[in-house]
């Protein structure tokens, strides 16, 4: 029987932030850290990796679609994206966990989802040499999406005011910690490992189709997938914001979770929306952070599109 997560009577409201090696976390994402780590990975399992809010969902529908949109296309209606790509750390409820979810999908390849930093994930990731993608968004955007995140989510971290939020995101005290360290050490891991896809989310988000389809292209190139430009075409339209926005199993509409008339989960899908956020003076004390924090990274993001 499949689960509809809902961890809303096993948890406290509004969680508090602790250390856990050396990375923010909650009790809803560490609870089961044993079950985690010991996580038995397949070599055809596919792990998408994101800092929360860099649009892990966008492209867990994209790989959803690319692997089982033309041979079980009624999943697309009958089963929720959180449960064809479940989230590896959660905890759902006493006895059902991401790790239950992911043990039961009888797809294959199985797509698991992870926001852990690149150091904390389960060791039989790498022994069994699974492809990885990594989706890294633009701090600013990320931050705007995830201070949102925080508010509606109930047993996140209360995320307080804007100005207190921006410095805790620079500070990186914020639930899995700091999105420098995070997009940096993915990063720095990829250099190494040929197993990593590095995306952008503001290469997904390009306006025009041709570039849409040209990353669906890269994407299928490094999954081994070959599919047609029709489907392409075809997948391109589906996972456009307004029709992901609208679809029940994909905009976590269905989840008690999260409070919906606090921020939408699909929000806005934009580059640029922290322009509505920050002022003047933290765009600057955010800019001086910025170039001290990544002198040493050869990373590069967009702000506009
Ligand atoms: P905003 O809050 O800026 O709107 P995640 O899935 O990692 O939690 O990321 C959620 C963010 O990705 C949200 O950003 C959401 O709107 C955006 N997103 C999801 N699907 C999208 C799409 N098809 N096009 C553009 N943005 C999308």
């Amino acid at each position: 029987m499949r689960v509809m997560p809902d961890v809303s009577n096993d948890l406290p409201s509004r969680e508090v932030l602790f250390d856990f090696h050396g990375v923010p976390m909650i009790h809803s994402f560490s609870a089961n850290w044993e079950k985690i780590q010991n996580f038995q990975a397949r070599p055809d399992d596919i792990l998408i990796a994101t800092y929360p809010k860099a649009g892990t969902t966008w492209v867990s529908y994209i790989l959803d679609l690319l692997y089982f949109g033309k041979t079980s296309p009624e999943r697309q209606t009958s089963i929720p994206l959180y449960e064809r790509v479940p989230f590896l750390e959660i905890t759902i409820s006493s006895t059902d966990s991401g790790v239950d979810l992911a043990e039961r999908l009888t797809t294959s390849p199985r797509l698991i989802k992870t926001h852990l930093p690149v150091q904390l994930v389960p060791k039989s990731f790498w022994e069994q040499n699974c492809k990885m993608i990594y989706v890294a968004r633009n701090a600013k955007d990320n931050m705007v999406s995830y201070f949102h995140m925080d508010r509606m989510t109930l047993f996140h971290p209360d995320p307080g005011d804007w100005s207190s939020y921006f410095k805790r995101f620079l500070e990186g005290n914020i639930l899995f910690g700091s999105w420098y360290d995070h997009v940096n050490s993915w990063w720095k891991k990829k250099q190494t490992h040929d197993k990593i896809h590095y995306m952008f989310y503001e290469d997904m988000i390009e306006v025009k189709l041709i570039y849409h389809i040209l990353f669906l292209e890269k994407l299928c190139c490094f999954l081994g997938l070959s599919s047609s430009l029709e489907e392409r075409k075809q997948i391109t339209g589906g996972v456009q914001f307004d029709n992901m926005k609208k679809n029940n199993m994909v905009n976590y509409s269905t989840l008690q979770v999260m409070d919906f008339k606090v921020s939408q989960f699909m929000r806005k899908g934009k580059v640029g929306d922290w322009k509505n956020h920050f002022t003047v003076a933290q765009n600057e004390e955010f800019d001086e952070n910025y170039k001290q924090k990544m002198k040493n990274s050869t990373l590069q993001f967009r702000y506009e599109v």
